[in-house]
């Protein structure tokens, strides 16, 4: 038995499977996001272990015999959290989470430093780790001189378990401080965060035993000594390994609050300047690279809470058989953005507007522009040479038909859409879990979930999105040259 389990934002989900990937029991344990002040976002990492008690419980009281026969576990993460620990592992403030903007100073600082897109392969986000512990440097001096390490979400975990400090690469690669082509932290970037490797996990390959499970942590939670910790990956690499998607071409769009298009990439060709992510694997030799789009389907929950109805009822409301595109443009930059713009400023904005206008039209210029978003992003990865010939449609969003025809025809590439059952980033956790524990090749393991259909771009349609996307893209440069 595997056990899968995802730190999300606002819950750990675990699932333990078998050796072929059969699910024996999934719980969830929610814990809560705290905002102090305007773009801040955090989290208590005390949280996360009841959440982890809670979760082993009812994995318990499901499948008592399924966790007795645990061989090892590993985790998914949300990226970028920074939770520092001082000498005797204390933690020394709640984690900053990826989702924070309060440090956009200091990323531009360091992105404006070439060092970091040359090593990084990225620009330096605001929302990645470097930038956060420059912000502690800056406005919290004596708490940052007692950082003694800087683990990212998921790892702190790995520690609580293990004792060891660990992290793997396609987490480290969203720090700011990884080589990611070398696959090692790079000495210069911690340098110039006044830091070193010192304060730093070991690294590990994603499907890498860290250590078992210590045997005080074990009896603790209730699993049988000896368990094996494993590596493990950031969510979104988590993501690619439960939906398969490990060999160049392969990749999904993710319609989630925030929206991913993700590729799998066989080499490293980072490309800074779309604001793509290029990021390692989880697996050894292989990367990713992804466009991010900020609110996705948060922009349609935003326009629900609006208008007072739930999102399912209002994409209901457009019934199906896809239209040609409306006349109102919705720019979804309602917490700015990071592909293709990198933005934290930006802001959302309704073009076209008409007297006769109805909330149907709101809710279709909502989703198009979202739509159109991804495309941005799909332009972005293309521009770095990343040309998936199809994408699996994962994410709340893929619930209404009516988004899923849009989005093939506005993004211009079939859409493979899985049967239900589990192909999330808790799999892929598991599966990494799997391989550690067995040394199954995980070229074998990480297979694309059933297919339940594919849904193709409507080639009538597709000029009239095309020319739709245009407008879409020059609206950008509209907003941004509006005082503000
Ligand atoms: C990726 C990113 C998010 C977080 C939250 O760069 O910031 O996907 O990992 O899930």
């Amino acid at each position: 038995m595997y056990l899968g389990l995802d730190l999300g934002t606002s819950g750990l989900r675990g699932i333990l499977v078998d050796g072929e990937d059969r699910v024996l029991a999934e719980a969830e344990a929610q814990y809560p996001v705290s905002h102090p002040h305007p773009g801040w976002s955090e989290q208590d990492p005390a949280h996360w272990i009841t959440a982890l008690h809670q979760v082993l419980a009812d994995l318990g009281a499901q499948a008592p015999g399924g966790l007795a026969d645990l061989r090892a576990l590993a985790f998914a993460g949300h990226m970028h959290g920074a939770v520092l620990l001082d000498r005797q592992g204390a933690v020394l403030r709640p984690c900053i989470l990826w989702n924070d903007s309060r440090a956009a100073d200091q990323a531009d600082r360091l992105d404006a430093d070439p060092a970091f897109r040359a090593r990084t392969g990225n620009i330096v986000f605001p929302g990645f780790t470097a930038p956060k512990l420059a912000w502690v440097a800056a406005h919290e001096p004596a708490l940052f001189d007692r950082v003694h390490k800087v683990l990212l979400p998921k790892d702190y975990l790995v520690w609580h378990l293990t004792g060891v400090a660990a992290s793997e690469m396609s987490d480290a690669a969203g720090t700011g401080w990884l080589d990611t082509g070398a696959r090692d932290w790079a000495d210069d970037l911690l340098a110039a965060t006044g830091l070193g490797r010192d304060h730093m996990p070991a690294l590990f390959e994603g499907c890498d035993v860290v250590a078992p499970v210590s045997p005080a942590r074990a009896d603790a939670l209730g699993l049988p000594r000896g368990v094996r910790v494993v590596a493990g990956a950031a969510d979104n690499a988590a993501a690619a390994c439960g939906a398969g998607a490990l060999a160049e071409g392969q990749g999904f769009v993710s319609l989630g609050t925030s929206g991913v298009i993700l590729t799998a990439r066989d080499g490293f060709h980072p490309r800074p300047a779309t604001a793509v992510h290029s990021f390692c694997h989880a697996v050894p030799g292989r990367w990713y690279q992804m466009g991010v789009m900020l609110a996705a389907t948060d922009s349609l929950n935003w326009l629900a809470r609006l208008l007072g109805d739930s999102p399912a009822v209002l994409t209901e409301g457009l019934g199906g058989g896809l239209r040609p595109p409306g006349a109102v443009r919705f720019l979804p930059y309602l917490s700015g953005e990071r592909t293709p713009h990198n933005d934290s400023a930006v802001r959302g904005a309704f073009l076209g507007l008409d007297i006769a206008d109805t909330r149907g039209d709101l809710v279709q210029g909502v989703i198009e522009g979202v739509s159109f978003g991804l495309r941005d992003s799909l332009e972005a990865l293309r521009s770095a040479g990343a040309d998936p010939a199809q994408l699996l449609a994962i994410g709340g969003g893929t619930g209404s038909a009516y988004w899923v025809d849009l989005l093939a025809t506005v993004l211009g590439v079939p859409l493979v859409l899985p049967a239900r059952g589990e192909f999330g980033a808790a799999l892929g956790a598991a599966r990494l879990a799997r391989c550690g524990d067995s040394g199954a090749d995980p070229e074998t393991v990480m297979r694309p979930p059933r297919i339940a259909r594919v849904v193709e771009p409507d080639p009538a349609l597709q000029p009239a999105f095309d020319a739709a996307y245009g407008m879409f893209r020059d609206s950008y440069g509209a907003l941004k040259a509006m005082p503000g």
